[in-house]
Formats: C-alpha cells, sequence, structure tokens
C-alpha cells in the first residue's frame, strides 16, 4: 500500500492520548489527528506525541482540531476536512474509571451494578460520532473503545454501529496464553488463545480468575492445533489474578492501548490480523476475529456455530446488567443492578428506546454529579 494511511483518534482523554501517542511511534508513514474537546489539552497532547516521535527518528504526521459531539455538524465538518481512513473513537460521559475516585464505601456500592445500568453514558456520544460520520459521507473503518459489547448492539439497530469494538475480551488473551504455555511448559510465542466472552466475563477473569454465574468459550491452539483438552483449563484462568496479575486503574489502560492498535495497526497498514474485539458488526459481547481487507470474519473455538457464539456473550450481558436489547434498540435493564443506582441516586431506568437515551445520559450525570458532592462531604476526602 504506497498511500499515505489516516487515522483520526476522537477523545483526548487518558486512552485518546495514548493511542496517538503509540500511532505516532510507528515507521510506516502516516498521518495521524487527534480530534478533542478542550483547546490546550488537546494541543498538549498532540505536541507530546508529536517531539516525541521526532526524537526517536520517525516522520509520522501529528495534528490536532476540536469539537464538541453535541455539535454534530462540526464533527462532521471536521471529519470530512480530514477524511481519515480510520476513525478511532475514545470518548465517554463518564468512563468506567470514574467511580474509583469515590470514597470507598460508595465505589464498593456503585461496582456492585456492573457497568450496564452506566450504557447511556457510552451510547450518546458513539451515537453522535456515528451521526457525524454519516453526516460527513465518511467511509472510515470506525473502531470504538467505549462499551462495545453493548453500544455496538443498540446502534446496530439503527444502522449507526461502529465497524468493530477494542479491549475488553482482547485485554486477557495475552495472560491467558502464558498461563497456557508455563502450564505445559510450552513457548507462548507458538501458543495462541480463542476466546469468546463479554465485557462482565473479561472484567471478572482478570480479578476473579473465572466467568462466575456467565458462560464463557475457550480454546488454546499449539500451532494452530487445539490443545485444550491437554490443560487443566480453570487452573489457568484461575491463575490470571494470580501469578499474572497486572497494574490496573488508569496505568492498567497501557494494556487496552495494546489491545486498541492491535486492531487499529492492522486495518491502517492494509494488513490481515487475527484479533480479539467486541462488538464487530454490531454483534453482542466479544469474539476473535479476523481482519481482512477492511472486514470481520469471527474465528469461533472448537466449531461453535455464531448462533452459540452470540449465546455465551448474552449470558455475560445480562450478568452485566442489561437484561435485553430488542431488534428495534430498546434497551431492557436488569432489575438488580439498576436498584443499585436506584438506591445510590435515585436513578431508574427498566426499559430505554434509543430515542430517550440522549435524556437518560443527561440524567445520570446530574444525578451523579450530586451524589459525588454528597459522599465525598460526607467522608471528608475522595479515595
Ligand atoms: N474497551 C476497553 O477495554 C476499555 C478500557 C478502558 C477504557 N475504555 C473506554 O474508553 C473510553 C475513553 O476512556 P478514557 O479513560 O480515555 O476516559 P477519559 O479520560 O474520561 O476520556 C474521555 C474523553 O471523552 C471526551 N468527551 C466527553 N464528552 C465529550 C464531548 N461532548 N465532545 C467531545 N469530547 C468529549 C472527554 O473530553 P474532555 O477531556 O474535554 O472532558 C475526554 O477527553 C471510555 O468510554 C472508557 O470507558 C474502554
Amino acid at each position: 500500500m504506497n498511500d499515505i494511511r489516516k487515522i483520526m483518534v476522537l477523545g483526548a482523554g487518558d486512552l485518546g492520548r495514548r493511542v496517538l501517542h503509540d500511532l505516532a511511534h510507528s515507521p510506516h508513514p502516516r498521518r495521524v489527528q487527534l480530534l478533542g474537546r478542550n483547546a490546550e489539552v488537546t494541543l498538549r497532547a498532540v505536541n507530546l506525541a508529536r517531539f516525541s516521535s521526532m526524537q526517536r527518528g520517525h516522520r509520522t504526521e501529528v495534528g490536532h482540531a476540536l469539537t464538541d459531539l453535541t455539535d454534530v455538524a462540526r464533527t462532521a465538518e471536521r471529519i470530512a476536512a480530514f477524511q481519515p481512513d480510520v476513525l478511532f473513537l475514545a470518548v465517554s460521559y463518564q468512563p468506567w474509571w470514574h467511580i474509583t475516585t469515590l470514597p470507598e464505601a460508595a465505589f464498593q456500592r456503585l461496582y456492585a451494578a456492573n457497568y450496564g445500568p452506566w450504557l447511556p453514558m457510552h451510547l450518546v456520544p458513539t451515537m453522535k460520532a456515528m451521526e457525524a460520520l454519516r453526516m460527513a459521507g465518511s467511509a472510515a473503518v470506525v473502531v470504538n473503545a467505549a462499551y462495545p459489547d453493548a453500544v455496538h448492539p443498540v446502534l446496530a439497530a439503527a444502522g449507526l454501529s461502529p465497524h468493530i469494538g477494542i479491549g475488553n475480551v482482547a485485554n486477557n488473551v495475552p495472560g491467558i496464553r502464558a498461563s497456557a504455555a508455563d502450564q505445559l511448559g510450552m513457548d507462548v510465542a507458538e501458543i495462541d488463545a480463542l476466546l469468546v466472552a463479554h465485557h462482565y466475563v473479561s472484567h471478572r477473569l482478570s480479578r476473579r480468575g473465572d466467568s462466575g454465574p456467565a458462560a464463557m468459550a475457550l480454546a488454546v491452539l499449539h500451532q494452530g492445533q487445539d490443545i485444550t483438552g491437554k490443560l487443566d483449563v480453570p487452573e489457568v484462568l484461575r491463575r490470571l489474578p494470580a501469578d499474572y496479575r497486572r497494574t490496573g486503574g488508569l496505568a492498567g489502560q497501557a494494556m487496552t492501548a495494546a489491545s486498541a492498535l492491535s486492531v487499529l495497526e492492522p486495518l491502517a497498514d492494509g494488513r490481515d490480523a487475527l484479533v480479539h474485539a467486541p462488538g464487530p458488526d454490531g454483534l453482542v459481547g466479544g469474539y476473535p476475529v479476523l481482519l481482512s481487507e477492511g472486514r470481520t470474519r469471527l474465528v469461533l473455538p472448537g466449531g461453535m456455530s455464531r448462533e452459540e457464539a452470540v449465546a455465551v456473550n448474552l449470558s455475560g450481558q445480562w450478568h452485566d446488567g442489561i437484561a435485553e436489547i430488542r431488534p428495534d434498540g430498546t434497551v431492557v435493564f436488569e432489575e438488580s443492578s439498576m436498584r443499585v443506582l436506584t438506591d445510590e441516586f435515585g436513578y431508574d431506568c427498566r426499559t430505554m428506546p434509543l430515542s430517550e437515551a440522549e435524556d437518560r445520559a443527561t440524567e445520570i450525570t446530574e444525578r451523579y454529579t450530586r451524589y459525588r458532592a454528597r459522599v465525598t462531604d460526607s467522608t471528608g476526602a475522595a479515595r
């Protein structure tokens, strides 16, 4: 491929800045643009990526532009002006880690809700970005970081799903490969894993070392041959939060950035790759996926059908707090997860048509902001 590929990163937060930095440090000629909201943050992030890349002898062109996603026409103008081949979305009204900044007791209570009830905070900015993409007439391949396991099937109902997600199912695959290789005394370079797992399971695997009440599917391959039967699989997984534990929190988002790059770089460089990703083609949950010529194809473990893989992910979805995503995009939230948010800050939404998602995101923002002030005041300090 001789033409210079253009990659736009939308979102100048922690993950967007990490991915921009890594994209800029490449021997491949490419143009990268960070589309941020805050002028000062965006300029500094771009100059850091640009100068550190120059320092190491790379020639990536790094630029920036500004938008607020609530202004769809302006975002569309920015996309049309840059004409990206690949668009990476790293925007959220409230990322997963925000509740970790609350006082410990409040964090633990909210953590019990799992991720599903917070869906509008990821769904709405992604929807705005996709509306802008459509308005710009862009044919960019869209890769999304914000809860793709659930955001994509909802947006698919409106024909607005990004092409593929990043992270979640992917984040545990290197650890599983290392754990399996060590158990068998084999070279990790010859070991591959095929994992089908929803966000709920991915999150639980790295913290508890099992999938809990939810289903998952895993095959381990040695030089392409299925050797799962030779492994003590529960033990491979149990060791993830033990011998194979890794740095968590914001610093741990280095793993997410690596998972993002595993998808973005083959797409940008026009090469095939077997990756793990959530939400390919609007599907619920996470899968092993072959990227080929800008298209995605599931590569499932041990003869598993697409329907069986989706069923595995639907089980994870339920435990993440989403009972159902209907064909028209209406979301039905699972009762016990939603009750946590109701008890903590009075938010109660059992059924959400897509048309009401924006109002729900506003309501969560307002209620959570008041809640945060209250719980922080009552204990004197945040964690
Ligand atoms: N899939 C995974 O494995 C995985 C792992 C980690 C994170 N994530 C997700 O990745 C996303 C980014 O995470 P993060 O840690 O980078 O969060 P972050 O630091 O909070 O970044 C989010 C960004 O979204 C921007 N934003 C919010 N509303 C906007 C608007 N109306 N217009 C334009 N920009 C807007 C924010 O802009 P300001 O800076 O101006 O506020 C911020 O830069 C989140 O959805 C997070 O949950 C996914």
